[in-house]
């Protein structure tokens, strides 16, 4: 696992910018980038625009998905088509609105067999590009819900009593299965469960595909690292 630290959000973004313009030049063999929503990634979408990478080739896909139509503001398909996919060639998958959550998450999962190819557990993805919620969630994986457990499906819908909304999210066995994985955090409200999951101090989703999944590389800016010891950062 490897984990860099920036002095700010511009720096994180340009720092995430380069990572992810790196594996893709690296490793051309696997050009799809599952992508998350949220505050903190839209500035390293934006700084993608201009990146010269293979983009006619490349996938983009959702790891996660509220369950809200496409024009809604919450939807976090429309912030990446706006941040990214509308500005480079790329092929942009959205998940699919449908009023049924469970059947959203089959048409998408179908969708995802198109463009991931299959690996020893089922389907592979390329780059993944998460985040983390203060409670430890991932995508949209809340610890104590049912997607938690999900040992076989790479897509499904999840009730999130917490947030009284359906979820549709990746599943643990298919984030886990990615060539690399990436982390991005950023503010001093994630600081806690920074430490917590760097540190081994949790089973959050988060930390449960951080330490399993195949190659992972943390991203921070100094407040998200800011209770991380030196020993982390080594
Ligand atoms: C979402 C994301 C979710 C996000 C975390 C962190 O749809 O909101 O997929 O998992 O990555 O909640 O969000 P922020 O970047 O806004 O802190």
């Amino acid at each position: 696992m490897r984990i860099r630290v920036f002095s700010d959000g511009e720096k994180l973004a340009s720092g995430a910018t380069e990572e992810i313009v790196g594996w893709l030049r690296f490793d051309p063999s696997h050009p799809n980038i599952g992508l998350s929503g949220g505050r903190t990634p839209r500035r390293t979408y934006q700084h993608l625009r201009t990146a010269s990478v293979p983009w006619r080739q490349t996938h983009l896909w959702m790891v996660d998905e509220r369950h809200v139509p496409p024009g809604d503001p919450e939807n976090s398909g429309r912030m990446v088509r706006e941040a990214l996919a509308d500005h480079v060639p790329a092929t942009f998958h959205p998940v699919p609105w449908h009023d049924d959550p469970n059947q959203a998450a089959a048409v998408y999962q179908e969708e995802l067999r198109t463009i991931l190819p299959a690996g020893p557990g089922g389907l592979q993805p390329g780059l993944v590009l998460l985040g983390v919620g203060n409670d430890g969630h991932t995508a949209s994986l809340f610890a104590g819900t049912k997607a938690i457990e999900e040992g076989h499906r790479g897509f499904v819908a999840n009730r999130v009593h917490s947030l009284a909304s359906w979820r549709l999210t990746a599943t643990l066995p298919l984030l886990v299965a990615a060539r690399r994985t990436i982390f991005l955090a950023a503010g001093s409200e994630k600081a806690e469960i920074v430490a917590r999951i760097l540190e081994g101090n949790t089973d959050c989703p988060a930390a449960r595909v951080s330490r399993s999944a195949r190659d992972v590389v943390w991203l921070l800016d100094r407040e998200a690292a800011s209770l991380l010891s030196l020993s982390e950062l080594r």
